[in-house]
């Protein structure tokens, strides 16, 4: 009976959902990969195991991934949020991600005249999107009739199908070579991880795991490490300007009077900082990038 216990638990894993193929698949498969998960037998089959880590990926269609969570087929799956919100289930969103970053927006033809939202009122509207766009019609009591399409949205208005589109919007060129214009933006959206709500202990101890190596990833990627020399008397100063994951470290070098200054930089602060530590005597700086990060 106990052996048979510890055997359940030794088999434990977590499954999860990924976008076969599409905007988030590539992101997706490279955030297990710098986790330190590797996934058996290649990728894109159904299923693979990951051979270092209690873990099983399962490659599905974006749009299946919330039903598959929220039906507990996969504990937790990586897809955008506006596909989440858009099928409206009850998950957990464990975490935001960074890629796969768009927007879901209205678009016009690009010559059409446009003042304001209520120009929108009375428009057919084509969209793969009509839960987002239905709500945000509503809230802005707007009266429009919503086409569900379920691909090629863009083209919709060229070939009289529909007045406006409500899309997805990432560098914007489709809505350029459709001669279409973005008037207003509804919803940001980007990749996120998300979980089924009621996760047995031993699968949310796996959770667990792959969050905290997900945010060593993340945060390796926000910060740089940094290291430059400067005049011991300057060293206050540029301590106060660099406070590192501590304080920074200071060792002394063999010229006399000068010191090494190594610590780590947020991505956001860059330039200002690198500016400042100029300004007050630093040189020979070197920025590297850092592999993983762990507070
Ligand atoms: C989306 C959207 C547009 C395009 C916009 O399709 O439907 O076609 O991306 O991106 P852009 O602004 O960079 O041109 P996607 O490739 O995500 O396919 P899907 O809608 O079928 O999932
Ligand atoms: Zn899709």
């Amino acid at each position: 009976m106990l052996q048979t216990f510890f055997l359940f638990l030794i088999m434990e894993k977590l499954s999860i959902a990924i976008q076969k193929s599409g905007r988030l698949s590539e992101q997706s498969l490279e955030l297990l990969e710098e986790s330190g998960i590797k996934l058996a037998n290649g990728n894109r089959k159904l299923l693979s195991a990951a051979r270092n880590f209690p873990l099983e990926a399962v490659f599905l269609r974006d749009d299946d991934i919330p039903q598959y969570v929220f039906d507990k087929v996969t504990d937790v799956g990586i897809v955008g949020e506006n596909v989440v919100k858009e099928k409206g289930h009850e998950l957990q969103i464990i975490e935001r991600l960074g890629f796969a970053r768009c927007r879901l927006s209205i678009a016009l033809p690009k010559g059409e005249t446009y003042s304001g939202i209520g120009d929108l009122d009375g428009k057919r509207i084509a969209t793969s999107y009509p839960e987002i766009l239905g709500t945000y019609l509503h809230e802005n009591h707007l009266d429009c009739e919503i086409h569900e399409i379920s691909g090629s949205v863009e083209i919709a208005p060229g070939i009289g199908l529909a007045d406006a589109i409500f899309d997805i919007v990432s560098t914007g060129s489709t809505l350029i070579s459709n001669g279409l214009r973005e008037v207003e933006v509804v919803m940001q959206s980007e990749a996120v991880l998300v979980a089924n709500k009621e996760l047995s202990i031993p699968v949310r101890q796996i959770l667990d795991k792959l969050i905290f190596r997900i945010r060593a990833v993340q945060k390796s990627k926000n910060n740089k490490y940094i290291l430059l020399n400067a005049p011991n008397e300057k060293l206050d100063d540029i301590a106060a300007i660099l406070p590192g994951m501590k304080s920074p470290t200071i060792m002394p070098l063999a010229e006399e009077g000068w010191s090494s200054v190594h610590s780590v930089l947020n991505e956001n602060d860059f330039w200002d900082v690198i500016d400042k530590l100029q300004e007050h005597g630093a040189q020979g700086i070197l920025v590297v990038p850092i592999e993983k990060m762990i507070t």
